[in-house]
């Protein structure tokens, strides 16, 4: 694992859009799966900027729905569908054609996600991942305890979750139970995974995932059996409140 340790979430964001830039220029046509949440958010205006001044074209690339809530269509404003078209689709120029996502209301989820883990095997799987880290270690919806070969599938919430979600969605109560996400196998199967986690409320996950036991009770510790992974930090997150 390298891990890239800013002085705050700003420096953090710029590190990552560092690296995105890098990361297309060097492979435009990137395969890659995103992660929404508010973390990434700084990171993807960055690279959006950078993109409106001519210094990177995403045109070529391919992306990946990370998770979705179940039964909320795209416009509701709590879809990540959404979330993701407005933040990163759209800024960015990606066309249609090169989007691959989870029907969010449907009659047959389950077998949507194995067509969905059909999808990403057929297109030879992920060349990056960017991913955030849940207050519980979850990578996209792969709630604990997931084991590394859990695949793309439906997941019921942690009540964790559904706390830490709630500020999204103005009280617990409005935060949706049952959501799908790229199961654990094809994560970290990607040939690059950035995770990128700022702030001291993520000091505990983030010291659990690094150098915690590897177990599906903390999946993101299971970033440290995967092939090339950056992490990248700020100080209040890497060292905690001293
Ligand atoms: P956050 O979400 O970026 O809003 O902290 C991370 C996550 O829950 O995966």
């Amino acid at each position: 694992m390298d891990v890239i340790v800013e002085t705050n979430p700003q420096t953090a964001s710029q590190a990552g859009t560092d690296l995105l830039a890098t990361l297309i220029r060097r492979k435009p046509t990137l395969k890659a799966v995103l992660a929404t949440g508010n973390t990434p958010m700084d990171m993807y205006s960055r690279l959006a900027a950078l993109k409106n001044a001519g210094k990177i074209d995403a045109g070529q690339m391919t992306v990946f729905q990370l998770d979705a809530y179940l039964d909320v269509p795209d416009t509701d404003p709590r879809s990540l569908y959404g979330w993701m078209d407005r933040s990163f689709i759209q800024p960015m120029d990606i066309p249609a054609t090169q989007v691959h996502r989870f029907r969010e209301t449907s009659d047959d989820p389950h077998g949507d996600c194995v067509r969905y883990a059909d999808t990403i095997r057929a297109s030879g799987g992920f060349d990056l991942a960017v991913l955030g880290l849940g207050p519980n270690g979850h990578l996209g919806f792969n709630e604990p305890p997931s084991a590394a070969d859990a695949t793309t599938r439906v997941v019921t919430l942690t009540p964790e979750s559904i706390i830490s979600n709630a500020v999204y969605w103005g009280g617990i109560a409005r935060v949706p139970k049952v959501s799908v996400t790229v199961g654990m196998d094809a994560l970290l199967a990607s040939s690059q995974i950035i995770l990128i986690a700022t702030g001291a409320h993520k000091h505990d996950i983030l010291r659990r995932t690094v150098e915690g036991p590897v177990t599906p009770d903390v999946p993101s510790s299971f970033l440290q059996t995967a092939a090339k992974v950056t992490i990248i930090t700020d100080r209040a997150a890497w060292e905690g409140d001293r």
